[in-house]
């Protein structure tokens, strides 16, 4: 399953290969907050609690725009972060900067 935890709404949803986990904030009306959908501005940014092997890798914007330390505890940007096949249990927060 996946857990998303939005600013003021959370929700257990089924994980869909090849959705982004913005891609499944939105879908599930989920208030995470995004500006650019493109791995620029950061405001999607989450950590990942549990699941992170069920994502796919961490994408050269992410390598840009997150900070070495962010990565290793475990942040991702949600636009950027794809839902692997057969995906287990994943716990993402939205934590954006401001
Ligand atoms: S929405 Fe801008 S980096 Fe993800």
């Amino acid at each position: 399953m996946l857990e998303l935890k939005g600013r003021s709404k959370s929700a257990t949803v089924y994980p869909l290969q090849g959705m982004s986990l913005l891609d499944m904030a939105m879908k599930h009306d989920i208030d995470w907050a995004f500006s650019c959908s493109r791995g620029t501005c950061a405001r999607c940014r989450c950590q990942i609690e549990e699941g992170a092997e069920f994502l796919e890798e961490v994408t050269d914007a992410e390598w840009d725009r997150l900070e070495p330390s962010e990565l290793e505890e475990g942040y991702r940007l949600g636009c950027q972060a794809i839902i692997k096949k057969n995906a287990g249990t994943i716990k993402a927060v939205n934590r954006p900067y401001f």
